[in-house]
Formats: C-alpha cells, structure tokens, sequence
C-alpha cells in the first residue's frame, strides 16, 4: 500500500480538491481510501453530500473521518492499495500533521500559483516535507484557465529553488468549486467543454503521479 498526504499549511491551496479528484481516478483501477484528518471535515462533507448522487455517481472509494495522530499511525494495516490524507491547513495541528506525514511514502502539495501561497509553501516544505526525507511533488492549481504563464512561471521559481514540481498543472474552474456541495469528483463531472478540461486536468496530474509511483512499487 501507498499513503500519500496532501500537505499545505497554506488555507485554501486546493487540498481537499486535490485528494478528493487523485482518489478518484486511482479508483478507476485500484483500492482506495480517503482519511480526512482535518478537523474543518471538508472530506467528510463532501463524501456526506456525495451519498445523494444517483448510483452510478457514487464516490468509488472509502472514506474514514480521523484527527487522533495516534489511530493515523495504524493507517498502515488497512487492506488498500493507496490511502490519499487530507490534512489541515495550519499550524496549528503541527503534531497530526507530523504523525501523518511519518507513516507517508509520497507528500503531494498542492499550491496556488501567486507570490503569496509560493512563500507558505516554501515553509512547509522545508518544516514538515524535508526533514522527513521523503518524495513529493507540488501541484499547481487554481491556474488562471486563459492563460497558463503564471502557473509556468511558478513551476520555474519552484524548480530554481531545486523543489520538485509536477509538469501538468490544475486550472480553476466552476464544476471544482462547486464539486463539493454537489459532492461530485472528476469522474462523476456533467460532460460539458469546459468540466471536460476540469477533468483533463487532475487526469493529467493522476497520471503523472502514477507513473511515478509505479518506477517505486510499494508492496
Ligand atoms: N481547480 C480549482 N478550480 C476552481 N476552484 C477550486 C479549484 N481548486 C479548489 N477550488 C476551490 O478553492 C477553495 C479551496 O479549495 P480546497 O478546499 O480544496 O483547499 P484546501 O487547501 O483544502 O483548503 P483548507 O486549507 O481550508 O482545507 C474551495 O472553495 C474550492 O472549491
Ligand atoms: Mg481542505
């Protein structure tokens, strides 16, 4: 199994979206589980507003509400392929966020593209990523849907900075803004032009992801 935390001390930076859509797609083909370890229960929401959707647009995976570090260190023993935590965005649990990113094999962070979330980001990568020494990625999203340059441009900087940062980025759209009071993910999206892109994107990035993980296979 594979547990894989989606981390930003940064508010609002597209986590509960990003762990919400990356668990979606990896249910296309395997098992998986949600842990929504933050207080806010974002997860826990949307998987509640998720249960009103007709059959066949039920969230594929499970989802378990835990905010106690010491029950996330049993995350281990569950029978899943991939265990996705959604984690909150401050400091404030510093300790859950510890014991969560200690039981983790890959940290994705996912960030807005503006000066502003860059320099949080920055920060909970070297206080809670490095010092454990483990593989991540950031994910850029929110990106401005007309034009890409800014989100290029904060690849860039990241990169400079010798921070690892995916190739395929998120953009902002509506269908993932209003994904969680419909309790809706990529894989159960309406087809229209643009939730199709909305789509695109976190396939894109599920994708990327994935084909790293498989050059390091978790038994
Ligand atoms: N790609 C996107 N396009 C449009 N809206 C988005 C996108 N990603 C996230 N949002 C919206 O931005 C807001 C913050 O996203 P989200 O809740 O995923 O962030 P978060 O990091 O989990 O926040 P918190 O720190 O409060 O837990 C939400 O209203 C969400 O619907
Ligand atoms: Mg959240």
């Amino acid at each position: 199994m594979r547990v894989v935390a989606v981390v930003n001390q940064k508010g609002g930076a597209g986590k509960t979206t990003t762990v919400m859509n990356l668990a979606a797609v990896a249910a296309q083909s395997s098992k998986v589980l949600v842990v929504d370890a933050d207080p806010q229960a974002s997860v826990t929401m949307w998987a509640t507003n998720a249960e009103e959707l007709p059959e066949k647009e039920q969230l594929q995976f499970d989802v378990a509400t835990e905010t106690d570090p010491e029950a996330l260190t049993q995350m281990r023993d569950l029978d899943y392929d991939t265990v996705f935590v959604d984690t909150p965005g401050n400091l404030e649990n510093i300790q859950v966020l510890k014991a969560i990113v200690s039981q983790s094999d890959f940290i994705v962070m996912p960030t807005e593209a503006t000066p502003l979330a860059l320099l949080p980001l920055v920060y909970t990568f070297e206080k809670i990523v490095q010092p454990f020494g483990l593989d991540y990625r950031v994910v850029i999203t929110k990106a401005d849907s007309r034009s890409p340059q800014d989100a290029l441009d904060a690849q860039e900087m990241l990169r400079e900075q010798g921070i690892l940062v995916c190739n395929s980025f998120v953009r902002a759209y509506k269908a993932h803004e209003r994904a969680p009071m419909y309790g809706t993910v990529v894989t159960s999206y309406e087809k229209t032009r643009n939730s199709e892109k909305a789509t695109m994107d976190y396939k894109d990035v599920a994708l990327e992801l994935f084909s790293l993980w498989a050059q390091t296979r978790k038994g």
